[in-house]
C-alpha cells in the first residue's frame, strides 16, 4: 500500500509534480556543470528535508550528437545516471519526419555526426553541404574542404549522373553551423532552386523545399561571459538574404524546439513514459504540476507559459540568472518565479508543493 501521491515501486517518489530542465545556461555552461546543478540533482533524488524523490526530464534546444552520447556526457557532468528516456534535444522531434521525405540535406554539427544521427532516425538519403562542395567546389568560393572532410563526404556524382539529377525534398538544420558562409550559400541555393533540384534556379522563387531548423534561439549561453549567437540568428539571415536576393520574395522556414508548444507536448509524452517505466506511476494521468526551469525568456519561459494555457495540468515557469537572462533587465516573457540558480528553482518547487 502506498501513500497518496506516491508510487507503487518506491513510495518516496512523488506523483503529483515533476521537473523539466533546460540544459545550457541552467545546468551546463561551456561544457562544464554550473556548480549548483549537481546539488540540485541530489535534492531531486531524495536529499531533501522531506525525503521525497521527484521525477524529472531534460529538454534542450541544443543538439549535434546522438541522444545516448549526450546523456553519457550529462551523466558525468551532473554525477547522476541520465537515460535517453528522459532526454529531448532540438532535433529529437525531427525523427517523426523520417518517412515523409526521400533525399534531405542535413546541416550543422561536427563532421559527419548529424548525418549519422539523421540516418539513425530512419532518414533514407541524407546529403550534407560537404557532399555538395566535394562535387562542385565552386559552390562556396572561399570554402576548402579539409582532407578529412573531403574523404568523409560522399561522392554524389558516383550515383551516375549530374548534381542536377538530385532533388532535395527538405532541408533540416540539425545543429549549429560550423561554417555559416558556405552553409548559408547552400541553403539559399536550395531555397531558390526549381523544386529542390540542385544547381537550378527557380524563376518564381516559390517552389523550394521546406526548411526546418531544430530551434530558433538567436542567443544561447556558452563559456563566454556574454551570450553567443545561435541557430535562430542563422535562420534570420537565411530569411533576410532570401528576400534581398529574390526581389522581395518572402521565405517561410520552420523551427522545432522550445518555445513551440508541440515540443512541450512531445516532452509531456516523454515525461509520462518516463514516470511509468522508471517509477511505476500512471502513464495516463500526468502530474498536476510540471516545473520548467530555463534561462532564456524567449524560448523556455514563453513555451512553458504557452503550454500552461493549453494544457490540463499546470506548467510553472522558473527563470534562472545563470544564462541568457541578465539580472536587472525586464524579461520579455515573465516567469512565475525568478531565482538565482537551478538549486533555488528546485527548492522553490518542492517547498511550494509540500
Ligand atoms: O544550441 C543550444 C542552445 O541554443 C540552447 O540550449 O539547453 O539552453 O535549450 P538550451
Ligand atoms: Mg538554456
Amino acid at each position: 500500500i502506498t501513500g497518496p501521491g506516491t508510487s507503487a515501486m518506491d513510495p518516496s517518489v512523488v506523483d503529483s509534480f515533476a521537473f523539466a530542465f533546460d540544459i545550457d545556461g541552467v545546468l551546463i555552461r561551456g561544457g562544464k556543470p554550473i556548480p549548483e546543478a549537481v546539488e540540485a540533482m541530489k535534492v531531486l533524488n531524495g536529499e531533501n528535508e522531506f525525503g521525497i524523490k521527484v521525477p524529472y526530464i531534460f529538454l534542450t534546444n541544443g543538439g549535434g550528437k546522438f541522444e545516448t552520447e549526450r546523456c553519457r556526457d550529462l551523466s558525468q557532468q551532473l554525477e547522476i545516471e541520465v537515460s535517453p528516456g528522459q532526454f529531448i534535444c532540438g532535433h529529437t522531434p525531427m525523427r517523426e519526419f523520417a518517412d515523409r521525405y526521400g533525399t534531405i540535406l542535413v546541416v550543422g554539427g561536427e563532421g559527419e555526426k548529424c548525418r549519422e544521427v539523421a540516418e539513425s532516425y530512419g532518414f533514407r538519403d541524407v546529403i550534407t553541404p560537404g557532399d555538395i562542395l566535394k562535387a562542385n567546389a565552386a559552390t562556396a568560393p572561399f570554402r576548402r574542404l579539409t582532407e578529412t572532410e573531403h574523404r568523409n563526404s560522399r561522392d554524389l556524382l558516383a550515383r551516375g549522373g549530374k548534381l542536377s539529377d538530385i532533388v532535395v525534398e527538405a532541408v533540416f538544420v540539425f545543429a549549429d553551423s560550423r561554417d555559416w558562409a558556405s552553409d548559408l550559400q547552400i541553403i539559399l541555393d536550395i531555397a531558390q532552386s526549381k523544386g529542390g533540384r540542385l544547381e537550378t534556379r527557380s524563376e518564381t522563387f516559390d517552389e523550394g523545399p521546406p526548411i526546418f531548423f531544430s530551434h530558433n534561439d538567436v542567443l544561447w549561453s556558452a563559456a563566454h561571459e556574454h551570450a553567443r549567437l545561435g541557430m535562430g540568428a542563422l535562420r534570420k539571415i537565411v530569411e533576410t538574404v532570401f528576400e534581398d536576393t529574390t526581389g522581395g520574395r518572402k521565405l517561410k522556414t520552420h523551427a522545432f524546439g522550445k518555445p513551440q508548444v508541440s515540443t512541450f507536448e512531445f516532452a509531456t509524452r516523454l515525461l509520462q513514459q518516463w514516470r511509468a517505466s522508471q517509477h511505476g506511476l500512471s502513464e495516463a494521468k500526468p502530474p498536476a504540476t510540471v516545473y520548467f526551469v530555463g534561462d532564456t525568456p524567449e524560448s523556455d519561459i514563453r513555451g512553458t507559459n504557452a503550454m500552461n494555457e493549453v494544457s490540463e495540468n499546470e506548467w510553472y515557469s522558473i527563470l534562472v540568472k545563470t544564462g541568457v537572462y541578465q539580472e536587472g533587465t525586464e524579461p520579455k516573457y515573465k516567469p512565475r518565479k525568478l531565482v538565482n540558480t537551478v538549486l533555488d528553482a528546485v527548492n522553490h518547487g518542492i517547498r511550494r508543493e509540500m
